[in-house]
């Protein structure tokens, strides 16, 4: 039986550190009311004039090669997680592609929002299952701060989303690795988080940008208390899935990585779970939410500390926009 396993993790996160006391200082919020209901102290904002989605995934992506003991050259196939891409087409996939210096392999682009990883992480895990490709970069990205309403108005996503990017390196293995991957999603939801435009299905002369005068339909809207209410159901049963797949149960979990959407979610699946907090691990309070890219710059952070390490048993989870949620069971 031939698996995937990931022989390299690494991150990178802007330089510009927004603090709670920032934000209270353009719009009406306070340190007090953000980490109450979110957990979030501080969190990362990109310099436009010099980052981008694709060269913080190669940034990502180089320290994970480097910790695989591998070089650029070694990679055959990009899977690309981002819901902010540099471009409204072609994909962020290409332009990582570019940004390493890789000649002609292929580059994919995933959609799904804060589960975006997990999908990304599944295509990469059936392509190495079947003998497709040998060395997968595996990638979350966003810059979601330069689409943030920074106003009063905004401020219920203004306090959440941030910017970063995760990368992970898979090859095969002859033994697990990445033991199973649970997919969903109800597109009944998808208004409840999401971003309108630049939508495509729209009168032609609304799409022309010299007749846009609301931009409004262009910041992230999210209605905070329908996400939380799915987010807790969902969460749980995807993490349960992952274990009833494996015939494990929650004390096999030695380290439980949720996508850090906030801390209150990541806590009530905890409680609800009767994890230990050994067994979870949470960054949200120096990142906020990077969407795609949490998940891959949590690993990152476990692994450097020591969190994660030969024969870990380590379940990842997410949910958001979509709705979609997922889940992942691995043996490090
Ligand atoms: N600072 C201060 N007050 C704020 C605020 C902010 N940043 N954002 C919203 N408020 C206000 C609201 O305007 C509202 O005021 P009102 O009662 O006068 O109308 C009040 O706080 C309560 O708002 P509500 O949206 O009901 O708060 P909440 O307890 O649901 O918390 C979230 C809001 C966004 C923190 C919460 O819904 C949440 O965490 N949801 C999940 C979001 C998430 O995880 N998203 C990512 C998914 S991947």
């Amino acid at each position: 039986m031939r698996y995937s396993r990931i022989a390299g993790i690494g991150h990178h996160v802007p330089e510009t550190v927004i603090t709670n006391e920032y934000l209270s200082s353009i719009m009406e919020t306070n340190d007090e009311w953000i980490v109450e209901r979110t957990g979030i102290k501080e969190r990362r904002y990109v310099d436009p004039t010099k980052d981008t989605v694709a060269n913080m995934a190669a940034k990502a992506t180089r320290m994970a090669l480097q910790r695989a003991n591998l070089t650029e050259k070694d990679i055959d196939f990009i899977v690309f997680a981002t819901i902010t891409p540099d471009y409204f087409f072609p994909g962020s996939g290409v332009l990582l592609q570019r940004e390493l210096g890789l000649e002609s392999i292929g580059a994919l682009d995933i959609r799904n929002a804060c589960s975006g990883f997990i999908y990304a992480l599944s295509v990469a895990d059936q392509f190495i299952k079947t003998g497709m490709y040998k060395t997968i970069l595996v990638v979350g990205a966003e810059i979601q701060s330069t689409a943030i309403d920074m106003t009063t108005r905004g401020r219920n996503t203004a306090v959440i989303f941030a910017d970063g990017a995760g990368a992970a390196i898979l090859q095969p293995s002859d033994k697990p690795g990445i033991l199973s991957t649970h997919l969903h999603s109800d597109g009944r939801f998808a208004e409840e988080l999401y971003v309108r435009d630049p939508g495509s299905s729209r009168p032609r002369e609304e799409r022309q940008p010299e007749q846009i005068l609301d931009t409004t339909t262009y910041k992230v809207v999210m209605n905070g208390n329908q996400v939380f209410k799915h987010a807790v159901v969902r969460f749980m049963e995807v993490i349960n899935e992952a274990l009833a797949s494996n015939n494990m149960t929650r004390e096999n979990i030695d380290l439980l990585i949720p996508h850090q959407a906030n801390l209150r979610i990541s806590q009530y699946i905890q409680e609800k779970m009767g994890l230990s907090d050994a067994q979870v691990y949470n960054n949200i309070m120096r990142y906020g939410n990077t969407t795609a890219a949490s998940i891959p710059i949590a690993m990152s952070e476990a692994w450097a500390e020591g969190k994660i390490k030969e024969g870990t048993n380590l379940c990842l989870a997410a949910f958001g926009s979509g709705f979609t949620w997922a889940s992942a069971m691995i043996r490090w």
